[in-house]
């Protein structure tokens, strides 16, 4: 099957009392990446796993890990999700300062930078950082919680995304987070998303069929 896009399913909607099980799955159902997500309590209203877990996934996947920091101070965090095996990491602008400077150190530990940004962050926010980035993760819901709406105006963040990476020659990817399902999936694949995450619709079968189609 020749996709146009690639899958990166959410472990955030896995059984996390067998992950082992659940990374099994996703290889079976097209998965290109693993999306994992971190949610440290405080940056967002939840919290999930971190890089001890990350590691021991690590033995038992050889697809990219797609690591997405919700976090308060991601700088503090960046070597321990290296040292775990993650392959992106992606921070978000509304948690950091230097965002530069945490991308810069991101590629030289040798891995890819991708950077977030919630509903309500305008894109403008973080045009500054588009030429350091290979990765721009677009939260189509609000960050916390799998099994939300999608929200439509952060669609047409992919758009203009999409513009700006054409019109300036940038090689970012461009990732949708949030209520992808069989009845989103065309329109944000419409809008030019390179990588579709989904929790509760792949984890479900939802997907299946609509995957199965492209
Ligand atoms: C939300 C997470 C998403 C989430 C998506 O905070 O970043 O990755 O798992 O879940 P669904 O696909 O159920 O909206
Ligand atoms: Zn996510």
């Amino acid at each position: 099957m020749n996709k146009a896009f690639l899958l990166a399913p959410s472990l955030l909607s896995a059984n996390f009392a067998n992950l082992q099980q659940s990374l099994n799955y996703l290889t079976e159902h097209h998965a290109d990446w693993v999306h994992i997500d971190v949610m440290d309590g405080h940056f967002v209203p939840n919290l999930t796993i971190g890089a001890p877990v990350v590691k021991t996934l690590r033995e038992y996947s050889t697809l990219p890990f797609d690591v997405h920091l919700m976090v308060s101070n991601p700088e503090d965090h960046i070597d321990a999700f290296v040292a775990a095996g993650a392959d992106y990491i992606t921070f978000h602008i509304e948690a950091v300062v230097h965002a530069h400077r945490l991308a810069v150190r991101i590629r030289e530990s040798g891995k890819k930078v991708g950077i977030s940004l919630v509903p309500s962050t305008p894109i403008s926010q973080i045009r500054e950082m588009l030429p350091y980035v290979d990765l721009v993760l677009v939260m189509t819901v609000d960050p916390g919680f799998g099994g939300q709406s999608i929200i439509p105006a952060c669609v047409e963040k992919v758009r203009e995304l999409k513009k700006i990476q054409r019109e300036c020659g940038f090689s970012y990817m461009i990732s949708v987070d949030g209520g992808v399902n069989s009845k989103t999936i065309a329109e944000v694949l419409e809008a030019g998303s390179d990588v579709l995450v989904s929790g509760s619709a792949f984890f479900s079968g939802e997907l299946d069929s609509a995957i199965g189609d492209k």
